[in-house]
């Protein structure tokens, strides 16, 4: 049984399986990625339901920009068709849409939608869906190592005040940008058990559970099992 009074309070998932879902059926990878999207907003609910703050889904990673133009421009497509036909049941959830990565190289249309959604709910109070779009864990970290240099260079801090926090906060998760933190569990579908970049500096003390079922297959109870899992772990953080 799940422990309602032990919820984690950021979750993230590396939801991965949509190609050989759609492999396994015969029908194109596209395909696959659309069954992701419905898996995907079942899931969303289901941690609103359960009390969950802060939901990051690994969407699209820097690395993902190496498939073929159509399956990338394909998956970009099917992002704002789902932004757009689900918004209103998220307003209506008070649920909080924002991105994790560099919205730079993602393509025009996908961002403008994207940042409908990230406007419209900016006052919603209720859970943080953050979409990890064109996010690399090694990127995130660049990107707050650059800012530092930049202020030390303008002489706001000297290098020897820059402290763990000093770095945190410059992160995507971080106070300066989505306030996330760190997520007390990563969950990876699919079967592989890897992290393909993601949240590299913020999974120090991260619990991981890896289940075999392919994306579009993980359904709201297999989320809520692999919390069950989690809330079974004995974190010990270095300590006795
Ligand atoms: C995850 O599914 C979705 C994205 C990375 C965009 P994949 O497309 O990686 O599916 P597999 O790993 O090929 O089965
Ligand atoms: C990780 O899946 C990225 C996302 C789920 C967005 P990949 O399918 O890209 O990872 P690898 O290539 O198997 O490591
Ligand atoms: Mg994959």
């Amino acid at each position: 049984m799940l422990d309602a009074d032990r919820i984690p309070r950021h979750v993230a998932i590396i939801m991965d399986g949509n190609g050989r879902w759609a492999a396994a059926k015969g029908v194109p990878r596209l395909a696959g990625h659309n069954a992701g999207m419905k898996a995907m907003i079942e899931i969303v609910d289901r941690a609103d339901k359960l009390g969950i703050k802060h939901l990051t889904v690994y969407a699209f990673s820097t690395e993902n920009w190496k498939r073929s133009a159509e399956e990338v421009s394909g998956i970009f497509k099917l992002l704002i068709k789902y932004v757009q036909s689900e918004l209103k049941k998220i307003m209506d959830n008070n649920v909080r849409i924002r991105i994790l990565g560099d919205p730079s190289a993602i393509p025009q249309d996908a961002l403008r939608s994207v940042e409908k959604a990230i406007n419209d709910t900016a006052d919603n109070t209720g859970l943080q869906f953050n979409i990890a779009l064109n996010y690399g864990g090694r990127d995130d970290i660049r990107r707050a190592v650059s800012s530092i240099a930049e202020e030390v260079r303008e002489g706001k801090i000297s290098p020897e005040d820059i402290t763990e926090d000093t770095i945190s906060d410059r992160l995507y998760t971080g106070k300066e940008f989505t306030g996330c933190g760190d997520p007390e569990l990563i969950i990876r579908t699919s079967g592989e058990e890897r992290l393909s970049n993601v949240l590299l500096w913020q999974c120090a003390y991260s619990e991981f559970v890896f289940v075999d079922d392919l994306w579009p297959d993980f359904t709201p109870e297999k989320f809520e099992k692999a919390i069950e899992v989690y809330q079974n772990r004995n974190r010990r953080y270095g300590g006795r």
